[in-house]
């Protein structure tokens, strides 16, 4: 089979199409004809190296974390899953890569794909939309009428934080470029900052939740607009793992928590979202799309941080 891999960490430059052996499957896994793979940045951090103590340098090494395409076939203690069936998942990040023409899957990281999304653009959803789902449901069973500043409201997890955030009852504030602001209304949000224009620390308003996609504002900056008891979700540490620990420390205090967390894969949230999408129907935006011999580019336009929606890579038709 083909598949996108790279021999050094290093740039997107660096991937290439490579033929590998159709992997195997244990009884509790599923082999699945990938018919798309969305681009999340995690995927040209872990190229650049970002990782490397967890990921090793054994290569050629695959990428990719989320997909969509059928089922080919199934191991023999799979029970909720038939030969066909159209689903979406995603691979334990740093462990394996998805962007090939099949990948084996565990039952317990897939589910059927939504009926009102088209299986290629299925594949933006698991890691995107469980990083909005996680982050707006933490400890919050309630989200009616909670403030929301959402920092990056066009991008992969940003749209998807303003279309859940409308279901569950949030007021929304979203930040985003010029050319995004748009989008961000026709997906519900209340109100939309242009940051070309607006510093949104200086815009008024006070929030119970700030949603940092873009780490363009940091938490003790954060602070300063945060509601007693709100909290400030980071998706990204940039290496400072000691964020997790203070991030832990900080869930004991009462006022103006930091919260930083990793989604990993999981075929029942999964199942949640779907229902979602069908009960609400929402939407993935895909902003661009490449075929799987173009994934540098891919990689590329992801990594230049101003993606709109998701980034999807067909691998077949
Ligand atoms: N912790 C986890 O489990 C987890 C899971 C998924 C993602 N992440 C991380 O979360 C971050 C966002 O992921 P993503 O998939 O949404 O990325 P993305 O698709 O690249 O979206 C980022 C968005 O931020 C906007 N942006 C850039 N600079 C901005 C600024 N100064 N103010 C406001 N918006 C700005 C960009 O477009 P414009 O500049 O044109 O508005 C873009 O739409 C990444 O760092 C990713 O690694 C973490």
């Amino acid at each position: 089979m083909r598949a996108v891999v790279h021999d050094r960490y290093g740039e997107p430059e660096d991937l290439y199409l490579r033929e590998l052996p159709e992997p195997r499957i244990t009884d509790r896994e599923c082999l699945i004809k990938v018919t798309a793979v969305s681009v999340n940045p995690s995927d040209w951090k872990t190229l650049a190296g970002w990782w490397s103590f967890a990921t090793g340098r054994r290569f050629p090494r695959q990428t990719g974390i989320d997909f969509s395409g059928t089922i080919e076939r199934t191991g023999r203690k799979v029970t909720r899953f038939r030969v066909g069936e159209a689903v979406m998942g995603s691979v334990i990040p740093l462990r394996k890569g998805c962007l090939a023409e099949y990948v084996a899957v565990a039952e317990s990281h897939l589910c059927r794909i939504p009926k009102n999304v088209a299986l290629p653009d299925a594949a933006g959803i698991p890691v995107a939309c469980s990083t909005a789902y996680v982050g707006l449901r933490h400890r919050r069973k309630d989200l009616q009428g909670k403030r929301v500043l959402l920092i990056g409201g066009g991008g992969g997890v940003g749209h998807f934080v303003i279309q859940l955030g409308r279901v569950f009852g949030a007021h929304i504030t979203a930040v985003c470029s010029e050319g995004k602001m748009e989008l961000c209304r026709e997906l519900g949000a209340d109100r939309v900052l242009d940051y070309g224009q607006a510093d949104p620390l200086e815009s008024g308003g006070s929030y119970d939740l700030v949603f940092n996609c873009a780490s363009s504002i940091s938490y003790p900056q954060a602070r300063r607009i945060l509601n007693t008891g709100g909290e400030y979700l980071l998706l990204e540490t940039q290496g400072r793992l000691w964020l997790f620990a203070y991030s832990l420390f900080s869930q004991i205090t009462p006022s103006r928590r930091l919260w930083a967390f990793l989604v990993s894969p999981d075929g029942e949230r999964y199942n949640r979202l779907a229902e979602l999408f069908e009960e609400n129907d929402l939407k993935v935006v895909v902003g661009s799309r490449y075929p799987m011999e173009k994934a540098a580019e891919a990689f590329r336009e992801s990594k230049n941080g101003h993606a709109t929606g998701k980034i999807i890579i067909d691998v077949a038709q």
